[in-house]
């Protein structure tokens, strides 16, 4: 199966387990002061509603859509808004992939390793805009 089908299939398992959205953002949170310091003031509901299309707009460019989201979420982090270092993004890929693995009550090694591919390229651009 290709990497990207294995991935939206693992979404799609992910998305219908209730606390996915929740269990990310305590891992994520939970990894380094220097994430909750970025999250002080943010609508955590509201959050977990734009991540999870956030998400989503990371597996449709690995599909082959074009990067327009992509570049739009790298201004948005980028050093002059909300000044998202690079390296903030492997503790990020950790958190998701680590709340996937309890989540996914299917997941293959082969899926683990397709999300790795995925998630790695749309990074990738967004870290292209730092
Ligand atoms: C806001 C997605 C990585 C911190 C957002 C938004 C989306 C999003 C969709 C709302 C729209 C926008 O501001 O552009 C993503 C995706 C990521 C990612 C898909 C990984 C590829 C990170 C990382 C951090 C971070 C590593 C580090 C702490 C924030 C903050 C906001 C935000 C602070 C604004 C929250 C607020 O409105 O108070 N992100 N993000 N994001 N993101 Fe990310």
């Amino acid at each position: 199966m290709k990497d990207t089908n294995r991935v939206m299939q693992s979404y799609g398992r992910c998305c219908a387990s209730p606390d996915f959205f929740d269990d990310f953002y305590a891992s994520f949170l939970a990894s380094s002061p220097a994430v909750r310091e970025k999250f002080v003031k943010t609508d955590m509901a509201a959050q977990k509603h734009l991540l999870r299309a956030g998400i989503l707009n990371l597996v449709l460019f690995a599909r082959g859509m074009p990067d327009t989201k992509l570049q739009a979420l790298g201004r948005s982090h980028s050093r002059a808004h909300l000044d998202i270092r690079p390296e903030l993004y492997d503790l990020w890929a950790a958190a998701l992939l680590k709340t996937i693995g309890q989540h996914d009550r299917q997941l293959e090694k082969q899926d683990l390793e397709a999300w790795n591919a995925v998630l790695n390229k749309g990074i990738d651009v967004i870290k292209s805009h730092y």
